[in-house]
């Protein structure tokens, strides 16, 4: 694996041209995505700022040009009409040299607009001469012409009653209340995880901080909380983050997770009344940093992106220079006591041709590079094995086991195999049982919805030229479509 030096993870971008032969190197990879979007080159990360404005969906990511290395971070900024095809606009936020707030790194946050703008609020991660690290919380104001404007000055530095682990702002608007609300993932001294409040009448300044965020039960979990964020669904208030550094039962290693809190929110006295346990939000591989799109109307059902992917591990394509993409975007509505997770309804527009997968003597069908695959589930056990060879050995195993009411998801079996200290299985219970499948397989990730979104498994993949198969055992009816181009991989910095 290829070890970076400071100089080189936190090299200045000066000119697009820079970066023109990795884009044409990294153009050449099996692995490039077709309907996700991926870096445009080197390594994405977090969703960041994904908001409706002026007739467009505008998302941003995490983005360092330089290769697969969490280095210096941009913004870099894609808009959608409609959620299903992107476009790249280029880079949006670039840190500032020298001893700017941001010099190492404009970090993760939202945005909110407001008439003609969009107000782009995220952690300058700042380092002094001699590395010493202090975040602070930044705005910027983007208008239609594309161009963003930084405010000179930071909104607040960090808290110091707290470490310099400060960072991913997320701007609410509480419905009824006139005044404005940002979270703040942050560690206590004593290395606890937790989220910081700070208020204001004003969205570009008069920010004052108003509380730790109480969870009552959740006072030691994890050491850190990232990207915290609080969504209405459905009536019900979801609180969202990624706990770092502990364990959870039944994900091998991982030190990092995303997941959610049912509950209630008092902004009054700053308290989120948990209505039940911490649940994951994906129970695959590869997703973190989940984000929500901020202003959206229907406030019945909200639209979550994350990456598929996560930190502190490294991934096949590594070695090609680049890493990271995202999943597709999913409707969140609540179900008893679950967030429910589907595939957005517009998606169906990705479907080119509907085929009827042709056997091929070894009860294996081929499996297109781009491809939905639904399955209803009548009975019994269920074995779907994708990306498996030609005599349908190997790659991904899905099970489900009726008698143990278990879905497993088990990605051993490919030949590429990565991660293996985060484990390379995960089983979630179903307790009503396996009706239905919503597969969609791109070039190296696959997301497998189950039961209308009762549970996702989300995973990269990387499979080799013989593995593009798929088998399935079991009283199941098949559908399969292969699916369009709806990213444009396009050089633009
Ligand atoms: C989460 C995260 C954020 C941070 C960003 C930096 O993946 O670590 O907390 O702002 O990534 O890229």
């Amino acid at each position: 694996m290829r070890t970076w030096t400071k100089e080189e993870r936190y090299r200045y971008l000066k000119d697009p041209q820079e970066l023109l032969a990795l884009y044409q190197a990294i153009s050449a990879s099996p692995y490039r995505q077709t309907f996700h979007n991926q870096a445009v080159t080197g390594l994405m990360n977090d969703p960041n700022g994904f908001v409706w404005h002026d007739n467009k969906w505008h998302l941003f990511y995490q983005w360092c040009p330089w290769g697969a290395v969490h280095g210096l971070k941009h913004w870099y900024h894609i808009v959608s009409k409609d959620l299903v095809t992107w476009k790249n606009l280029g880079v949006c936020l670039l840190p500032d040299q020298e001893d700017g707030y941001d010099n190492k790194g404009v970090y993760s946050g939202s945005a909110m607009p407001i008439g003609d703008k969009i107000y782009l609020y995220y952690t300058g991660n700042h380092r002094d001469a001699d590395w010493t690290r202090h975040a602070y919380t930044c705005l910027a104001r983007l208008g239609n012409d594309g161009w963003p404007e930084k405010y000179p000055l930071p909104l607040f530095g960090s808290n110091p009653d707290y470490t310099e682990h400060q960072r991913d702002p997320k701007i609410i608007k509480v419905p009824g209340r006139d005044t404005y609300y940002m979270l703040i993932g942050a560690q206590t001294k004593d290395k606890r995880g937790c989220v910081l409040v700070y208020t204001s009448e004003e969205l570009q300044h008069g920010w004052t901080f108003a509380g730790e965020l109480k969870v009552p039960g959740f006072e030691n979990f994890g050491d850190m909380w990232e990207c915290p964020s609080i969504e209405q669904i459905g009536g019900r208030e979801v609180l969202l983050l990624c706990p770092q550094h502990m364990t959870l039962p039944g994900r091998g290693g991982s030190q990092n997770h995303n997941g959610y809190i049912l509950g209630s929110m008092d902004w009054d006295s700053l308290t989120f009344t948990p209505d039940g346990q911490f649940h994951v939000l994906d129970f695959g591989f590869d997703s973190y940093a989940a984000a929500c799109a901020n202003n959206l109307q229907d406030s019945d059902k909200a639209v979550l992106i994350a990456w598929m992917g996560l930190p502190d591990v490294s991934y096949p394509t590594d070695e090609e220079d680049w890493a990271g993409c995202l999943t597709l975007p999913r409707e969140l509505t609540i179900r008893g006591r679950r967030l429910i997770q589907q595939p957005l309804p517009e998606l169906r527009k990705l479907r080119d041709e509907r085929i009827h997968p042709e056997e091929n003597g070894n009860g294996v069908y081929a499996l297109p590079r781009a491809a939905e695959l639904q399955l209803d589930c009548r009975k019994g056990d269920v074995e779907v094995d994708l990306f498996t060879d030609e005599e349908g050995q190997g790659g991904i195993k899905v099970t489900y086991i009726d008698a143990a009411k278990e879905i497993t998801v088990d990605r051993s079996g490919m030949q590429t195999r990565f991660n293996l200290e985060e484990g390379e299985s995960r089983t979630r219970p179903l307790e009503n049982g396996l009706f239905h499948l919503r597969i969609f397989v791109d070039s190296s990730s696959v997301e497998i919805f189950v039961n209308d979104g009762d549970a996702v498994f989300t995973s990269r993949v990387f499979p080799c030229s013989s593995e593009h198969w798929f088998r399935v055992q079991g009283d199941t009816f098949i559908r399969l479509w292969t699916l369009k181009r709806a990213v444009k991989d396009q050089f633009l910095i």
